[in-house]
């Protein structure tokens, strides 16, 4: 054996160890990461190299100068080409020569010069994303004057070559049940786009509450977007505040929202619920409902038998709706809901059994099946696509439906083998509504119990699939229902850092996996989120907890 294979082999055991603790606190963790000697320090004189013109009029130039504005208290000079005397950081597209994952990116930190490269915009702005996290935490302040004077702003010699795991790795927000700013949004998904997550699922229409403003149905919002009252303290309490409670976006809010998500490289998928979960738009126009009775704005949680008549009159009302809603958001997929659509009132409505029988279908199931796949060859037609839950199962799924699962992951099993999209948010791991620590020391939430190691053990892609079938998992999300979350706060300490641990599960390889390195990262993480006043539940700060090592 030669000398040099013998030293390797002696090394390497400590070598493995050395890697099992964390060089630094980048979560989610990149695939291959090889620290050098020295660093780089920002400073006044800190260049940005645009590599290449077509980057000039992305939102990629501002987001590396709002993340070294604390660092140097200026805007760094944007330059094209560099001289040897320059210290930049340049950022690029790379050619790859076998097709790679969209967001792939290169990140090489040499003593004057940085190169963040990516296969794509997103690529770069996820590598800009792990520059700002070999950064100290203080560059997070955005307000110079918090930071110590001594302060230094040392990146270290690195190379990191990283890709996503998962192509859709999202977040939910229920603002149905309550409602939360524009400044909200933005900072959640702010949250997001630091953890490279690529989708933000915004749930806008509730029985508690109507949220987007539709110009065509203005009582959607004058009427549908406000309730009496609200239940407080635990579900079966029967004890309300008996205050009106409500809110909504303004189309020129959604843009808002839509264009500042598009800057961080997120989708924003919204939700228009059919045919349950209806009740403040049939207090609106209750003419959209099988019976003539008073619909209203639901005050407490649950499910609802009310629920849009298979008529035609309310299709072309959706479909007025659809049109609006596609007008403010590029996405491809529209979530059209579909879950939990109690079929009581189509069983006794006239209406609802004789397009049972003028459509020859069998049941209330396929009837619903027959409401969706309208509304699907609707929005194909205008070249979208639906995702709806899994119930969209029930009764025949529509032919081009991509199905999130949560009941579980059958549904989404199910799909995957029957060739559709699936998007997996199974409740046991992936709602973050649940408990995350032991009940009774914790706030008031709906049930469950998901602790953050559970969240981080979570695999999306289940056992039972074969490879082909496989690559119809697109990825998972985790969703925050927010029955009781009535502050922004709250729904931090429900979602942080639940949310951190899944960005690891969607964008980390799986044979890196290691729960204590992801624990140790998160301490320095915490620093990072402290300072961006996250109200992150603390459980795992410090020592690991009782309940959830
Ligand atoms: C759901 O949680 N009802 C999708």
């Amino acid at each position: 054996m030669r000398l040099s294979v013998l030293i390797l082999l002696l090394i390497l055991p400590l070598a493995v160890f050395s890697q099992s603790k964390p060089h630094h606190s980048i979560i989610p963790l990149p695939n291959q990461v090889e620290f050098h000697e020295g660093s780089f320090v920002v400073n006044t004189n800190t260049k940005i190299l645009v590599a290449s013109r077509s980057l000039i009029n992305s939102p990629l130039v501002a987001e590396v100068e709002r993340i070294l504005y604390t660092a140097t208290w200026l805007k760094p000079e944007i330059i094209y080409s560099a001289t040897e005397k320059d210290t930049v950081i340049s950022i690029g597209i790379f050619k790859a020569k076998k097709i790679p994952d969209p967001g792939a990116y290169k990140l090489n930190v040499s003593q004057n010069r940085i190169d963040i490269m990516g296969i794509d915009e997103a690529g770069v702005f996820y590598g800009i994303q792990t520059l700002r996290q070999l950064l100290p935490p203080q560059i997070e302040y955005h307000d110079p004057s918090l930071v110590p004077n001594n302060q230094k702003w040392a990146i270290p010699s690195v190379k990191i070559s990283d890709a996503p795991r998962f192509q859709y790795r999202g977040m939910h927000l229920d603002v149905g049940r309550h409602f939360f700013p524009v400044e909200f949004i933005k900072k959640y998904i702010d949250l997001l786009a630091m953890h490279k997550m690529n989708r933000f699922h915004w749930h806008l229409t509730e029985d508690q509450g109507w949220r987007i403003e539709i110009k065509k149905y203005p009582k959607l919002t004058e009427v549908g977007a406000w309730r009496d009252s609200t239940l407080i303290r635990r579900y079966g309490s029967n004890t309300y505040d008996n205050i009106r409670y409500g809110g909504f976006y303004t189309q020129e809010q959604i843009k808002e929202v839509v264009a500042y998500a598009q800057s961080k490289y997120i989708t924003v998928i919204p939700e228009i619920e059919l045919p349950g979960h209806s009740s403040a738009a049939l207090a609106a126009y209750p003419e959209f409902g099988c019976f003539d009775k008073e619909y209203k704005v639901q005050s407490t949680w649950g499910v609802f038998e009310d629920i849009y008549c298979p008529k035609e009159e309310t299709f072309d009302f959706l479909e007025d709706v659809l049109d609006e809603v596609i007008a403010l958001f590029p996405s491809k997929y529209i979530h059209i809901g579909g879950d939990e659509a109690p079929k009581k009132q189509w069983q006794e409505s006239e209406i609802a059994q004789e397009v049972i029988k003028r459509e020859n279908l069998k049941n209330e199931h396929e009837l619903q099946s027959y409401f969706i796949t309208r509304i699907e060859k609707y929005l194909n037609s205008k070249g979208r696509q639906i995702i709806g839950w899994d119930e969209i199962l029930e009764g025949g799924l529509a032919p081009q439906a991509t199905v999130m699962s949560w009941r579980g992951e059958k549904g989404g099993i199910e799909a995957a083998q029957m060739g559709h999209d699936v998007v997996m948010t199974p409740w046991n791991s992936n709602y973050f509504d649940h408990y995350q620590a032991t009940p009774s020391s914790e706030p008031l939430a709906i049930g469950g119990f998901t602790t953050l190691k559970d969240v981080y053990h979570y695999e999306p892609i289940p056992d039972e699939l074969s490879e082909k079938e496989v690559r119809h998992v697109l990825g998972a999300q985790g969703n925050v229902w927010t029955e009781y979350m009535h502050t922004g706060n709250k729904v931090e300490y429900m979602a942080f850092p639940r949310a951190v641990a899944l960005s690891e599960v969607l964008w980390s390889s799986n044979e890196q996996k290691d729960w204590l390195n992801f624990w140790a990262r998160l301490q320095l993480h915490f620093q990072r989120l402290d300072i961006l006043e996250v109200n992150y539940a603390p459980h795992y700060k410090g020592a690991l907890p009782e309940f959830g090592k």
